[in-house]
C-alpha cells in the first residue's frame, strides 16, 4: 500500500510568541507537520474536550481563554467540543454551544489562531447515544434500535433526512471557515451518530446508507466530500474515528480496517484518529484509566495506520509523557500526538516539556474526575492536579506575590495541605509545614500502593518540586500539637489535618480495636506477598473508588472477598466511566457483593462466622471463615485544633478532609484555594 510521508520542516520556529525551545531532547515531537495545504508548528494537538465552560449554549470567555490557554502552552492545533450547527441539533441533541452568536465563533477563532495554534471545531450528533442511563425521546439513529447504556431507540434517519443533514454540516462547517476556523473535525467514533451509522449492530439499513461496508460509511463520506467540496482544499478536515468499539458484532481491529481504508481511501481527509468504546459496557474504553496499561490504544493505533493509506495519524489515549510521545512519532507509529486529559492537567505540558522542565509538568494521573465534572455533575471541567483549569493564568502559573507578607503554617503534609504551602510561599509567605510522616503526601501515598494508585505520585512529586522552588520551611515526621505551632509565631495556620472513618453503630465500641478502618488495615497489609487462608469482608458505607482498589488489593492477600454495602449497589460515588472498571473488576475478581445488608456484631464473629442483616427485613446470613474484616465510612474532620489557635488570635483555614471530607479533586482546589487567597 502506498503511503504519503508527510512533509517534515525542521526549522521551522516553535511559537509565534519566538520563544525557543531545546529541540535536543524531544526533536520529532517539536518537528512542523504539513497537514493539507496548513504548517502546524509541533506535534500536539489539544483532542476534542466537552468542557462546560459555554453559557445558554453560547461561547463564553472562558471556553475562548481555555483553548487559548492550551495554544499559549505549546499546542499546535485544538480540537474544540460538539458544536451544535446542524438546526435539528438545537434541540434534539443539545449540544453545549450552537452555531448562534458567529461573534462568539469569531472571537474564539482571532484569539487561539493568533497563538499559532490551529482551532478546529468539531462536528458530532449523540444520535441515540448517552453517556449515563435514561431513555431519550426523539433521537435519531441508524436503525430504531437501542443503545446498551440508556436504552434509547431512535428513529431511523430517512435517507433525504440524512441528505439535509449533510448539507447543514456542511454549510455550518463553512461558517466556522468564515469565522476563521482552520477546519473541522467528524467525531465518528465514541458511540455517537456517525459511528451508530459505521455499525453492523446498530446500523440495518437496507437501503444506500447501510448493507455493507460502503453503504455504512456513505453517510461520512459524503460528509468529508460535501466540506470539502464548499470548503475548499486548505481547509482542515479531520476524522476521529471508532477503532474497538467493544461490542459483540459491532466493530473490532478488522472492522475498523475496512472503515479506515474506505474513509481515507480518497484522501479528503487531512487526518485521522481512533478512538474506542461506545455508548455501552465499552463506555470504559473511552477514557482508558489508571487500572490499565500505558498507551493502551497503540497496538490499535499501529494496526490501523497501515490501513490510512498515508493519511496522517494522530496518537491518541493516555499519553501523558512527553518521552513516550516522542518515541511514538519517532517509531514512525503516528504522524501527530493527540492529548485529551493530559492538557487538562497541564496546559504547558509542551512548552516546560520544550524548555528542560519536564520534572515541572503537572501530570495528567487518568483519574477521570474531569469527566466526572462536566458528565455527572455538569459543572465546568476540573482537575485534580490543576486547580486552575479554564482561568486566565492557568498556563504555566506561578503564584502573584502577596500585597503583605505573612508567617504561615501548614499542619499537615498531605496534599491538601501541601498544595497550600507551596502557592503560600510561592506568595512571598513565610511558610512551615508540618508533616506528622516522615515522608509528603500524606494518604495519597498510601494509595499509591493499592491498584490504580500509582500515577498519584505526579500530584505531590509536583507540589514538593513546588514546595522546594517556593522555599517551604518543612519540619516532617512529628505530630505537632499547639505548642509545636505556636512556636512558629504564625499569624496564619492552615490546617490540613485529614478526617477518619467513623466506627460504623453495627461495631460495639469495646471491640472497635479488634477490626481497624480500611487505611488503617491497608496501611498495615501493604508490602505482604504471602496469601493468607480465609475470607477478607469489607463493609463499605464509602463508595469511591479508593474502598474497590482495596478490595483487589485484599483479593491479591485472601481466598475470598466480600463486600458488604447497605446500599442496593456498589461504587454510587463515582461517574460512569470509572465506574464500569470497577464493576468489571469486582465481577472478574469473583469479589463477592452482599447489597441492602449491614453486619451485626455476634459471638459467632470470635470462630470466623460474621453474621449480616438485610436493612429491610432483618433477615440474617452468615459468612464463614472470616480471617479480615474493615470497614469504610463517612470521615469526621481531624479540626480540633481549629478552636485553641483561634482563641490565640490567630487566623485558621481549614483545607482538604480537615474542612470536609471528601475526594482529591476537593483536597487540592481547596489547599490551592486557600494558598492563593493569603
Ligand atoms: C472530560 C472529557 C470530555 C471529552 N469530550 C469529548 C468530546 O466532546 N468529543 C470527543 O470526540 N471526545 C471527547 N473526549 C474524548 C477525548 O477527546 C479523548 O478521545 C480521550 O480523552 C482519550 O484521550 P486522552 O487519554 O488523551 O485523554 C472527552 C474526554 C474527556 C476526558
Amino acid at each position: 500500500m502506498a503511503t504519503r510521508a508527510p512533509a517534515l520542516n525542521q526549522k521551522q520556529p516553535m511559537s509565534s510568541a519566538g520563544e525557543q525551545f531545546d529541540h535536543s531532547s524531544y526533536p520529532t515531537l517539536l518537528t512542523s507537520l504539513m497537514l493539507g495545504k496548513q504548517t502546524l508548528r509541533n506535534r500536539v494537538l489539544h483532542a476534542s474536550m466537552t468542557t462546560e465552560l459555554s453559557r445558554d449554549r453560547k461561547v463564553t470567555a472562558e471556553l475562548i481563554q481555555y483553548h487559548a490557554s492550551r495554544a499559549a502552552g505549546g499546542a499546535a492545533m485544538t480540537v474544540t467540543e460538539p458544536l451544535g450547527m446542524a438546526p435539528h441539533q438545537r434541540e434534539l441533541s443539545r449540544p453545549q454551544v450552537v452555531a448562534e452568536n458567529l461573534d462568539g465563533f469569531t472571537r474564539w477563532a482571532e484569539r487561539v489562531e493568533s497563538l499559532d495554534c490551529r482551532l478546529i471545531g468539531q462536528i458530532q450528533d449523540s444520535g441515540r447515544g448517552r453517556h449515563y442511563a435514561g431513555r431519550t425521546h426523539d433521537a435519531l439513529g441508524a436503525s430504531a434500535l437501542p443503545d446498551d447504556l440508556s436504552w434509547t431507540v431512535p428513529h431511523a434517519l430517512h435517507a433525504d433526512d440524512i441528505r439535509r443533514l449533510i448539507e447543514a454540516f456542511a454549510d455550518a462547517s463553512r461558517t466556522l471557515q468564515q469565522c476563521g476556523f482552520s477546519g473541522v473535525e467528524i467525531s465518528a467514533g465514541h458511540g455517537h451518530l456517525f459511528h451508530q451509522f459505521l455499525s453492523p449492530w446498530s446500523n440495518r439499513r437496507e437501503d444506500e446508507y447501510g448493507g455493507d461496508w460502503a453503504g455504512r460509511t456513505r453517510f461520512v463520506a459524503e460528509l468529508v466530500a460535501a466540506i470539502r467540496a464548499l470548503c475548499g482544499s486548505s481547509f482542515i478536515i479531520g476524522l476521529k474515528l471508532p477503532g474497538v468499539d467493544g461490542i459483540t458484532g459491532s466493530i473490532g481491529l478488522p472492522e475498523a480496517g475496512e472503515i479506515t481504508e474506505l474513509l481515507t481511501g480518497q484522501r479528503q481527509a487531512d487526518y485521522v484518529c481512533f478512538c474506542q468504546g461506545a455508548h455501552a459496557r465499552s463506555l470504559e474504553m473511552h477514557l482508558p484509566d489508571r487500572y490499565g496499561e500505558r498507551l493502551p490504544y497503540m497496538p490499535m493505533v499501529r494496526q490501523l495506520r497501515a490501513r490510512a493509506g498515508g493519511t496522517p495519524v494522530v496518537a491518541l489515549g493516555r499519553i501523558t509523557d512527553p518521552a513516550e510521545a516522542e518515541a511514538i512519532l519517532r517509531d514512525g507509529d503516528a504522524e501527530l500526538i493527540g492529548l485529551g486529559r493530559a492538557l487538562v492537567a497541564d496546559p504547558a505540558w509542551l512548552k516546560k516539556s520544550a524548555s528542560n522542565r519536564a520534572h515541572d509538568v503537572r501530570y495528567c494521573i487518568s483519574c477521570n474526575t474531569c469527566w466526572g465534572t462536566i458528565i455527572s455533575y455538569h459543572r465546568p471541567i476540573a482537575c485534580v492536579n490543576n486547580p486552575r483549569v479554564g482561568q486566565r493564568d492557568e498556563t504555566d502559573f506561578w503564584p502573584q506575590p502577596a500585597d503583605t507578607k505573612r508567617r504561615v503554617t501548614v499542619v499537615g503534609g498531605g496534599v491538601s495541605g501541601l498544595e497550600a504551602a507551596w502557592v503560600a510561599a510561592a506568595r512571598g509567605h513565610e511558610v512551615t509545614l508540618f508533616g506528622s510522616s516522615a515522608t509528603l503526601g500524606g494518604r495519597a501515598r498510601l494509595r499509591v500502593h493499592v491498584p490504580g494508585g500509582e500515577t498519584i505520585t505526579s500530584i505531590y512529586d509536583y507540589q514538593q518540586t513546588a514546595a522546594a522552588r517556593a522555599g517551604v520551611h518543612l519540619r516532617l515526621g512529628r505530630h505537632a500539637d499547639l505548642a509545636d505551632i505556636l512556636t512558629t509565631r504564625p499569624e496564619v495556620v492552615v490546617l490540613a489535618c485529614g478526617a477518619d472513618m467513623i466506627p460504623p453503630d453495627w461495631l460495639p465500641i469495646e471491640e472497635q480495636a479488634l477490626v481497624p478502618d480500611l487505611r488503617t488495615a491497608v496501611a498495615a497489609l501493604i508490602g505482604l506477598s504471602v496469601r493468607q487462608p480465609g475470607t477478607a469482608v469489607l463493609f463499605d458505607a464509602d463508595h469511591s473508588e479508593g474502598v474497590y482498589a482495596a478490595a483487589e488489593l485484599l483479593n491479591a492477600l485472601f481466598e475470598h472477598v466480600v463486600i458488604i454495602t447497605p446500599r442496593d449497589t456498589i461504587a454510587t460515588e463515582m461517574q460512569l466511566v470509572t465506574r464500569q472498571g470497577v464493576l468489571r473488576r469486582m465481577a472478574e475478581g469473583r469479589i463477592r457483593v452482599i447489597t441492602l445488608a449491614t453486619p451485626v456484631w455476634s459471638e459467632t464473629f470470635e470462630s470466623g462466622t460474621l453474621e449480616y442483616a438485610n436493612v429491610y427485613t432483618g433477615d440474617i446470613g452468615q459468612i464463614e471463615d472470616v480471617a479480615f474484616l474493615s470497614y469504610a465510612t463517612p470521615r469526621t474532620p481531624l479540626d480540633e485544633l481549629a478552636r485553641p489557635l483561634r482563641e490565640a488570635g490567630v487566623e485558621v483555614h481549614l483545607v482538604g478532609d480537615c474542612q470536609s471530607a471528601g475526594e482529591l479533586l476537593s483536597a487540592t482546589a481547596s489547599g490551592h484555594a486557600v494558598g492563593n487567597a493569603l
